[in-house]
């Protein structure tokens, strides 16, 4: 039956993971920007990749919005869809932090029990966590793509934040606030990150 898979066998290679991190000089791990639509995920992710391959570090973005034109293109903004979407998300992920990547998914994920079934992929704090904290009201200020106003003019249907739900993560590795109009450039938020993954070893 589709999706029965008790009779696979799992294949091992002769190469583990502890012996691709000896080579890349560093620890693969998942990333996990969520937030709102407009909070800065994306160009935190940007940044943080960025700032990363500037030491040497390599990194690889898994970004919703991107991944929904190929990976999952077959998938809508309902509830059902949004799991499957970050499920495949975060399945993906964990092969690329087995591979010794340290890989960044920026998606809004708005359900707990979605990431957190993502985090149990991930065991051994592998899974690192990025609530951007950025109020509706702010995100709604910049709405870089137009998409808030389409939502409140009736539009767009189960718009994240105004007529669809986001449960904000009770204990995320890393928040990132930014309640006022002067925000911390992409830069400074990712060095919050990067020091993070050096005091836990992954740089
Ligand atoms: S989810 O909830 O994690 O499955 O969403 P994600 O894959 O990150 O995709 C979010 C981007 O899709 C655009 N978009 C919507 N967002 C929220 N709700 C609805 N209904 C919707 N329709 C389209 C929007 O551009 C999101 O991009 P970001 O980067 O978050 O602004």
């Amino acid at each position: 039956t589709v999706g029965d898979s008790s009779n696979i066998v799992w294949h091992k290679s002769s190469v583990e993971k502890s012996d691709r991190e000896e080579l890349l000089n560093q620890k693969g791990c998942v990333i996990w920007i969520t937030g709102l639509s407009g909070s800065g995920k994306s160009t935190l992710a940007c940044a943080l990749s960025h700032a990363l391959h500037a030491r040497g570090k390599l990194s690889y973005i898994l970004d919703g919005d991107n991944c929904r034109r190929g990976l999952n293109s077959d998938l809508s903004f309902k509830a059902e869809d949004r799991a499957e979407n970050i499920r495949r998300i975060g399945e993906v992920a964990k092969l690329f932090a087995d591979s010794g990547v340290i890989c960044i998914a920026s998606l809004i994920s708005p359900y707990r029990k979605d990431r957190d079934a993502c985090r149990a992929l991930l065991p051994g704090g592998d899974f690192i966590e990025v609530y951007m904290d950025v109020s509706l009201q702010l995100c709604e200020t910049r709405d870089p793509k137009g998409l808030y106003k389409l939502a409140r003019a009736g539009k767009i249907k189960g718009f994240t934040g105004v007529d669809d739900p986001y449960e904000p993560p009770l204990n995320s590795e890393i928040v990132l606030s930014q309640r006022e109009k002067m925000c911390d450039s992409p830069s400074a938020l990712a060095e919050i990150v990067i020091s993070y993954l050096e005091r836990k070893g992954y740089l």
